[in-house]
């Protein structure tokens, strides 16, 4: 284990110098050609099998060990996100509206540095690694596609992913079992009613106030109807109606976001909106129109994968690990891989060393930033789960 973190450490240049080249030039969605393209060159000459294609440029690839056992996957996040960037950081991003802000390019830095490190025990593996880099994870079902391309065919054994979190203690990873990110969908009403002059509202049907209504009584119907042992949030977060002050307009739009913990609270949430918005519509004589767009199912982590997890953080960081009380209203698309395979995700803390890391930029700011020392950290405990679990399952 003391030799995974020298060897770890002695890669670190490599890694940040990896992660500041696809932090300058980030890219979006299912297509990173530039960052696929680094990956590979990374990682060129070693004994990896490579996949890819057809829906994304997503890259799997496979190192195969001396003995011929389990399978187990890790994986890296490789897209950005379409916001400006504020760091003032000397590798800051060269693409204007484009900023890596969730720390993919570490995801994508580290998962390189721990392919090294395996590739550099490879006799010593007791069975196969993956590495699955994937694009488009910030809401374009980047790993939905590559599992739909077969690039994970034969499934493996186990699966693991680290996310960095700026706004948590230097080093620290966190985790827990059961649901650890929510699913999230979005939710569109359309209220039509009928438009008229602003004067005479009694000749038209206003659909203003009747949208006005359906936000609150989605509130009511979370607090009313949704456990909260087993919760739902339900955001509004955009209404549009009119155009003027003496016109009432036939329409009103809704635009939101639903956050559940389990498939059933999500199926339930969705058939309850549904019925208010329209309930409340009908009640006003207009009609409510409601759409749903799913977005990521609810991320699972099997509670041996926890465990193994933790033993391996405490065998080669002792006292790094943090088991989680609470989940995270965020969405993550993880979540599919562990639809299908056991396994877990971690959160590893990237506050700089000393810092009150309170008071850092969380994810998704114009302002993160994070300690790249921590990407060693991240590269020994990928390999370490791997190296640990061809050896032992999850009973270690
Ligand atoms: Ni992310």
């Amino acid at each position: 284990m003391q030799d995974l973190i020298a060897a770890a450490d002695a890669l670190l240049p490599d890694m940040v110098a990896l992660r500041r080249a696809i932090h300058a030039e980030p890219e979006l969605g299912l297509f990173t050609p530039r960052t696929s393209a680094r990956v590979r060159e990374a990682l060129v000459g070693l004994p990896l099998e490579w996949r890819d294609g057809p829906s994304t440029t997503g890259l799997v690839a496979t190192l195969r060990g001396g003995a011929n056992g389990r399978t187990v996957l890790l994986r890296g996040d490789m897209d950005a996100l379409p916001m400006p960037e504020d760091t003032g950081l000397p590798f800051a991003s060269q693409v204007e509206g484009v900023m890596h802000a969730c720390g993919h390019d570490s995801h994508t830095a580290m998962l390189v540095g721990a392919a090294r490190l395996l590739c550099g025990m490879r006799e010593q593996l007791a069975g196969t690694v993956m590495f699955m880099f994937q694009p488009g994870e910030e809401g374009h079902h980047g790993a939905r596609f590559m599992l739909a391309d077969g690039l994970i065919d034969p499934l493996p054994d186990a699966a693991f992913a680290l996310h960095v979190m700026p706004n948590a203690p230097h080093g620290r990873v966190g985790g827990r079992a059961g649901p650890l990110l929510a699913s999230a969908d979005m939710i569109e009403v359309t209220v039509r009613g009928k438009g008229g002059h602003a004067s005479m509202p009694h000749d038209a049907v206003d659909p203003v106030p009747i949208a006005c209504a359906i936000v609150t009584a989605f509130q009511t119907f979370v607090t009313r109807e949704v456990p909260v042992a087993d919760p739902a949030v339900v955001t509004i977060g955009r209404i549009q109606a009119g155009t003027t002050n003496n016109v009432i307009a036939e329409t009103a739009e809704l635009l939101g976001t639903i956050r559940t913990l389990s498939a059933h609270r999500r199926a339930a949430v969705q058939q309850g909106l549904r019925r208010v918005a329209e309930g409340i519509a009908a009640a006003h004589g207009a009609r409510a129109e409601v759409r749903f767009t799913e977005g990521f199912p609810v991320t699972v982590c099997d509670a041996r994968a926890v465990a193994f997890g933790r033993a391996t953080v405490e065998a080669l960081f002792p006292g790094a690990w943090q088991e989680m009380a609470q989940p995270v209203m965020g969405a993550e698309d993880f979540s599919y891989v562990l639809e299908k395979v056991p396994g877990a995700m971690f959160f590893l803390g990237v506050s700089e060393e000393g810092a009150d890391w309170r008071q850092c930029c969380p994810l998704h700011s114009n302002r993160m930033v994070l300690d790249e020392r921590v990407m060693a950290r991240g590269a020994a405990l990928h390999a370490a789960l791997a190296t640990r679990f061809l050896e032992t399952g999850f009973a270690s």
